[in-house]
């Protein structure tokens, strides 16, 4: 592929190469990935833009995923990326493709619970870009924080040589995570959607007041005001934030993950800590 010449070519003449692997839809989440890689002095910042067929189960959004090349393309020009690729679900997956990246551990919980297949397609999409790209490092998004650690994983168990980066959440303003599903949102789904970064905020506080907090009770207080807020609660988890597995008393350095439906919408968002 073009992308694999070009990378070793730059590669070749010792230039040091992000990668920021998207689905598109750019936002300011996305653009605070390539200042990252510029941050951590990447000379050549390599953006991949491809909504991933593999990861969506059948009754999810792929076919209405928002896409804007166009409008893309433009925004990493702007940001400082120094290659774009675009692939399309063709050449990404051959006909008969048939070699899949299962983690079978951190993915087992969370969304990996409710979306079953969905890490195997991130893994399987991840280590090919890693392939194309040989990059020194890639940034993804502490927004998704359990597809970071389970990439993670994969890079230690693979022996990828590279180094993974998680960057922090982007928020709105009004303290809504940044996120593409966003535009899917109604003006009212939208306010709803606040009571995710306002528990997310609460808890954070109350653990510091408080030093640790019994997570049952916890739990309950945060599934509540979602609740009331008008959400459909998904799943509301405290975990270690290494190995994701539960904690029953929550402390400093644990994360707390959620996730809802907003009308339609399937929003998650989470905090360490
Ligand atoms: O986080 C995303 O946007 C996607 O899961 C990723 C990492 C680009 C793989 O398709």
């Amino acid at each position: 592929m073009k992308l694999q010449k070009w990378c070793a070519a730059r590669r070749a003449e010792g230039r040091r190469i992000a990668l920021v692997p998207t689905m598109g839809y750019l936002h300011e989440g996305h653009l605070s990935l390539i200042e990252a890689a510029k941050r951590r002095g990447a000379d050549e910042i390599v953006v991949s833009v491809f909504v991933n067929p593999v990861q969506f189960g059948p009754n999810e959004d792929y076919a209405r995923y928002p896409r804007d090349e166009k409008a893309d393309l433009a925004k990493c020009r702007k940001a400082g990326a120094t290659a774009v690729f675009f692939p399309t679900p063709e050449n990404m997956y051959l006909p008969g493709h048939s070699v899949y990246v299962n983690e079978e551990d951190l993915s087992r919980g969370l969304c990996g619970a409710r979306r079953p297949g969905h890490f195997r397609g991130v893994c399987t999409v991840v280590a090919k870009l890693f392939n194309l790209a040989h990059p020194n490092f890639a940034v993804f998004g502490q927004k998704d924080f359990q597809q970071a650690q389970v990439i993670r994983r994969m890079v230690r168990d693979l022996n990828f040589d590279l180094e993974i980066v998680v960057s922090p959440i982007v928020r709105e303003p009004s303290g809504l995570a940044r996120s593409s599903r966003n535009t899917y949102l109604s003006g009212e789904e939208r306010l709803r959607a606040l009571a995710l970064s306002m528990s997310l905020r609460e808890t954070k506080l109350r653990v510091a007041k408080k030093g640790s907090l019994r997570w049952a009770a916890e739990s309950a207080r945060i599934a509540k005001s979602l609740a009331n807020a008008g959400l459909r609660v998904d799943y509301v988890e405290a975990v270690d934030a290494e190995t994701l597995s539960p904690v029953k008393t929550l402390r400093a350095g644990n994360a707390v993950l959620l996730a809802v439906w907003d009308g339609k919408t399937r929003l998650i968002d989470n905090a360490v800590m």
